[in-house]
């Protein structure tokens, strides 16, 4: 059969394709003729006699705290770390976008360039589980790339850095495709973790994640300002288990940051300096280009541009690049049949 006809038939009998970023904290769908259908935190909830899974997303999210259930994350820095709760997450959201068609959707899923084979075979085992009929994994930065408005396609080498919640990856690309990739497990849900590790040896309160989020928000890269003012944050006495408040400084917060954001700059700094120097040089003249939840944080474009001494701007819409360069690539996906049936 021709692929012509082969993908007339399939537009006429399947549900629609559909673009995925499962990311560590939050997940992203965008259904072929339907936009994004699904944002909602990476995130179930577990009944802790049974391990059935009863809510996912936001409305675990939004559940309310008892000691039969537990908030579990299936993913860790940026990959599947649980394929049942990866599943469970994915299937209500995959159901979303059916439209009475009588084949399964295609699902074109990024993963971060460093995952590994069996890192890889979770994530379609995950897909496929949810209802996928066929699968295709794109490198992450490439997509956000892409949906970020970069001009992936120039000869010019530019560099991109996703600091996303579990893991930064660093990508150079030229002529639409990756020519160097480099990625650490570590971004913004360390500068999370260590905040929460400042509240706990420091004031002895076990913060709630979003109050220690916030705090992450606040302060991100910041050197100078904001750094004297102080900050009330909540959490549970790590004697009584009751809510307790506490005032906790700007620049007890930039201190506790600072290690993780280090390390986060010395992977940038290695990544740029295990290119060969022609593409070196082309970055340093095009400069390098922030998506992720990390290019939001007040500070952090000016850090690492004070770093690397290159021009550091994030691309358009960060929190939001992958999906959108995912669906544009999905129409790629029909022309080079880069499927994996599963
Ligand atoms: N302004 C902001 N809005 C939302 N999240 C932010 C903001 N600034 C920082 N963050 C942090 O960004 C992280 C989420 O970013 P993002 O959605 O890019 O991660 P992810 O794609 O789920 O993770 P990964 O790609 O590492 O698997 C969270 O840790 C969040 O606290
Ligand atoms: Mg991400």
């Amino acid at each position: 059969m021709s692929s012509l006809l082969h993908s007339c038939l399939r537009k006429a009998l399947a549900d629609p394709d559909i673009a995925l970023d499962l990311g560590t904290a939050n997940t992203r769908l965008y259904a072929r003729g339907q936009g994004i259908i699904a944002e909602e935190p990476s995130i179930v909830r577990m009944s802790t006699d049974t391990g059935r899974i009863e809510e996912v997303g936001v409305s675990a999210a939004f559940s309310i705290k008892d000691k039969q259930h537990a908030l579990v994350s299936p993913l860790r820095a940026g990959v599947v770390a649980d394929v049942k709760a990866t599943t469970a997450l994915l299937t209500p959201l995959l159901r979303r976008s059916r439209r009475m068609g009588i084949l399964k959707p295609r699902v074109l899923v990024c993963a971060p360039t460093d995952a590994c084979e069996e890192e890889r075979a979770a994530l379609i085992e995950a897909t496929r589980s949810a209802g996928a009929s066929a699968v295709a994994i794109a490198p992450e930065p490439l997509a956000a790339a892409i949906g970020g408005g970069m001009d992936v396609a120039s000869p010019h080498a530019q560099m991109i850095v996703d600091i996303g919640d579990g893991v930064t990856d660093i990508a150079v690309i030229r002529l639409g495709s990756l020519v160097a990739t480099d990625a650490v497990r570590l971004a913004c849900s360390d500068l999370t973790h260590a905040v929460c590790d400042l509240a706990a040896t420091r004031y002895d309160v076990k913060l709630y994640q979003n109050e220690a989020e916030r705090l992450v928000r606040k302060i991100g890269a910041t050197r100078q300002q904001n750094l004297s003012a102080s900050y009330i944050a909540a959490g549970d006495d790590s004697r009584t288990g009751t809510l307790r408040r506490v005032n906790i400084y700007g620049h007890e917060i930039a201190a506790a940051l600072n290690p993780v954001l280090k390390d986060i700059i010395a992977a940038v700094g290695a990544a740029l300096r295990n290119l060969p120097p022609e593409i070196a040089c082309e970055v340093i003249e095009s400069g390098i280009r922030l998506t992720g939840g990390g290019a939001c944080l007040p500070g952090m474009t000016a850090l690492i541009a004070d770093e690397t001494n290159i021009t550091v701007k994030p691309v358009r819409e960060p929190m939001r690049a992958v999906i959108n360069g995912a669906r544009q690539m999905l129409a790629v996906g029909e022309v080079t049949n880069l499927w994996l049936h599963v």
